[in-house]
């Protein structure tokens, strides 16, 4: 008897036989793929491709191949990324002594590549109150204005004596005397600094530069009007020394203003579970032995005992914070970094970006804090002594 193919019946049998959607997805996608990965391998890609195309219907055999492709491919990309983790964790120069800080600045000023991507300035750029879109390196010659105005040095007179401690390539130091005509000393730890700072700076700028230790200055007391620092605090191992030393060489009636990366007080909220491990690349990936925090660090400058009044203080992270991911996009938006420092330049530029990214996170969300501290110096020990349990009040 003939076998009637009803309309109930052929709807089951293709009911029973066909894939499931999803695996048809897969099939379809596979196909795809394959076709692609035959036309760019082949010298005569759309013969190839229609042939792989037509002969689809008995390609089983490809699934596994094409599967294989794809997981070495991501097995390849998770062996990549762990690799350049580990390399990162092992490469880091954590800090052992203050010879640690000064090699790792003569390197970054013999290669270059700092003072390529950030210019003559080391620190980060101040983008107004709320930040505002700027260029890179204006943020920071305007963060160098700013803290004029702030530390209240824009009413000092030309000739003003400035200690800058840590100066860098001495970027601070040259606006200080250009622009306000003040007779500047920077100091750093890093020989290769002191001879770069003074290659930049032209005949008749009034600032020279030599090498120093920030924690034993070889100054006497009571020597400069104006001591200034900006993001040297992160690298010294004793702060209250740090303190100490920029005070004494102070003359009385003088003005300490600094700029720093600061940790929030863990005192009275301690690191988390990921904020430890962040802080910990934070400090070794770029020699730090500690951060400070802002109430901690302006306590030691007050505990000095040479302060009159208050030490003022305040908080900069949201004017400076923009400043991490335009560092990063240097990298980009200035490829011709690439051709003057080759590959090697490139990898060492490249180990730079997850610092900087954390430095990013840890300023965002609240692990850091950039602090401006400011304070007057006494005009005798025992003013000071009076004072040096003075509230520390906040800018
Ligand atoms: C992040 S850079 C800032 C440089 C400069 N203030 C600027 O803003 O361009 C930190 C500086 O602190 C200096 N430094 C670190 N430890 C020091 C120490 N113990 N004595 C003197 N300088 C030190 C480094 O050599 C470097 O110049």
């Amino acid at each position: 008897m003939r076998d009637f193919e009803t309309p109930r019946r052929r709807q089951a049998q293709t009911k029973a036989h066909s894939p499931p959607h999803v695996m048809l997805e897969l099939r379809m996608f596979t196909t795809l793929i394959q076709s692609t990965l035959v036309t760019i391998s082949s010298p005569y890609p759309h013969c190839l491709a229609i042939e792989v195309l037509t002969t689809q219907s008995d390609n089983n055999k490809y699934y596994g191949l094409i599967s294989m492709y794809i997981y070495y491919a991501l097995g390849f990309l998770v062996l990549l990324l762990v690799v350049s983790i580990a390399l990162y964790l092992i490469s880091a120069r954590s800090y052992e002594s203050s010879d640690t800080v000064a090699n790792s600045y003569d390197e970054w000023t013999q290669d270059g590549i700092l003072e390529f991507y950030w210019g003559e300035h080391l620190h980060l750029g101040h983008y107004g109150s709320p930040p505002q879109r700027k260029d890179f390196f204006q943020a920071k010659a305007d963060f160098v204005h700013e803290m004029v105005k702030w530390g209240g040095l824009d009413k000092l007179p030309p000739k003003t004596t400035v200690l800058d401690v840590g100066c860098g390539i001495g970027g601070s130091s040259r606006i200080l005397a250009k622009d306000y005509g003040f007779e500047v000393t920077g100091i750093t730890i890093s020989p290769k600094q002191v001879q770069r700072a003074t290659e930049l700076t032209s005949q008749g700028v009034t600032a020279k530069f030599q090498v120093d230790d920030a924690l034993a200055l070889s100054f006497p007391d009571n020597s400069f009007d104006v001591v200034w620092s900006i993001e040297a605090g992160p690298h010294m191992p004793d702060k209250a020394k740090y303190a100490s030393e920029m005070m004494r060489v102070l003359k009385p009636g003088g003005i300490l203003v600094v700029a720093d990366w600061n940790q929030r007080d863990d005192r009275a909220l301690p690191l988390n579970f990921w904020e430890k491990p962040v802080m910990r690349q934070l400090l070794d990936q770029w020699s730090h032995p500690a951060f400070s925090s802002i109430e901690g660090f302006s306590e030691l400058i007050a505990e000095t005992g040479l302060v009159t009044g208050e030490v003022v203080t305040a908080d900069w992270t949201q004017e400076t914070l923009p400043s991490w991911l335009d560092s990063i996009w240097q990298g980009i938006v200035r490829p011709q970094g690439l051709i003057e420092f080759g590959f090697s330049g490139f990898i060492k530029s490249l180990r730079e970006v997850p610092t900087m990214l954390l430095m990013r996170i840890g300023f965002g969300a609240g692990l850091c804090r950039f602090g401006m501290f400011r304070a007057l110096k006494s005009d005798s020990v025992a003013q000071s002594r009076e004072t040096a349990r003075s509230q520390v009040i906040k800018a």
